[in-house]
């Protein structure tokens, strides 16, 4: 089959278009004919290898897995034999391992069924950014009706989304992001939109119930200034925080420093499951979630794509189609 192949870490030259086996599936895996893959950070994160934290998970002189990609949409070709929710015709969208290709095994709990209200590029953005943003605002965040949310990163992949599922859970909120994407971000439904270059919302003259720090990267007593004296602060993530550790270390001390403050200040890994996948599914084929997808690429052309991406022009979310 064809697929994007990364022998090494760098820059988006360490991915090659070229041909390769099938992947071989699992009693409890999908094979899945890909429609479409999204492009996020973390495939990025991969790429380059960076932070140096990501060589001792996955792979110290290049990735285990030389098919980049997770985020997939497409339809169900083969299955294991211990799978039972799906069958050969089934169209799908999740989470797999290496999307950028022509066929992607994916584990079963981590598939569910493609809302027939979007086409496979929408669905194939949906799950690597959606969960983070899902479980920042619902578990972590724990926002509720009539609060005031702030979103740092509203523009990107998972700020595209944690904008919607805020206001879809009542709160007011106000997304922050650079000035040529203020249009986007108003449109996802935020009640403000703050452009970071002219504006400093840490300031202290404002604070918010809950603070969603997607990026940005500011330091841990720029946020908590922006927090209610019994706030909530979400890290998410954020990029620019060095090359061994990418500035975990403020995660690290938000977690250390939260038991002895009023303020709740935490970060989390998103977990990626069915469940949490069904509940953005229904959510958007029921028209209250939309992936923002700004650029869709074919598969060829992902060098395009991922440069797109790491350059900070994404509005929302880019897709390659197969
Ligand atoms: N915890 C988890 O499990 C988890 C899961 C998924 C992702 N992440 C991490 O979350 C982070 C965001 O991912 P993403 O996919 O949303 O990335 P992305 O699509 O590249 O979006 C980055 C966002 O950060 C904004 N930004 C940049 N500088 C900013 C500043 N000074 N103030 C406010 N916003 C600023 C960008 O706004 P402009 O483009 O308008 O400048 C954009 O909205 C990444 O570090 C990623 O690795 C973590």
């Amino acid at each position: 089959m064809k697929a994007i192949v990364q022998r090494g870490y760098g820059g988006v030259d360490v991915l090659e278009f070229s041909d390769v086996e099938r992947p071989q599936i699992g009693p409890e895996e999908v094979l899945v004919r890909v429609q479409a893959a999204g492009v996020d950070r973390g495939t990025w994160h991969l790429m380059a290898g960076l932070p140096y934290l990501v060589r001792l998970m996955f792979g110290l002189r290049g990735p285990k897995n030389p098919v980049p990609g997770l985020d997939v949409a497409g339809v169900v070709e083969d299955v294991g034999e211990r799978v039972t929710r799906f069958a050969p015709g089934d169209e799908v969208f999740g989470i797999a391992a290496g999307s950028f290709a022509e066929h992607a095994r994916a584990r079963e709990d981590k598939l569910v069924a493609k809302p027939a209200k979007v086409g496979f590029p929408e669905a194939a953005t949906v799950g690597v950014s959606g969960l983070a943003a899902l479980q920042a605002v619902r578990d972590h965040g724990q926002v509720r009706p009539g609060q005031r949310v702030l979103v740092l990163g509203a523009s990107g992949g998972v700020g595209s989304f944690a904008v919607q599922l805020a206001k879809a859970h009542g709160a007011h909120v106000t997304g922050v992001c650079s000035t040529a994407k203020t249009d986007l971000v108003a449109g996802l439904g935020a009640d403000e939109v703050i452009d970071y270059t002219r504006d400093d919302v840490t300031d202290g003259r404002r604070r918010w119930d809950v603070v969603l720090d997607i990026g940005g990267n500011r330091p841990l007593r720029a946020l908590r200034r922006a927090l209610m004296p019994t706030g909530r602060l979400v890290i998410v993530g954020g990029e620019g925080g060095g090359k061994v550790v990418g500035g975990v270390d403020r995660q690290v001390r938000a977690m250390l420093l939260s038991p002895f403050v009023r303020q709740e200040l935490g970060t989390f890994i998103s977990s990626e499951n069915a469940r949490d996948l069904e509940v953005l599914a229904d959510l958007v084929q029921s028209g209250r979630l939309s992936p923002a997808v700004d650029t869709t690429y074919a598969l060829a052309d992902a060098r395009a794509a991922v440069d797109h991406l790491s350059a900070g022009r994404a509005r929302g979310k880019l897709a390659l189609t197969v």
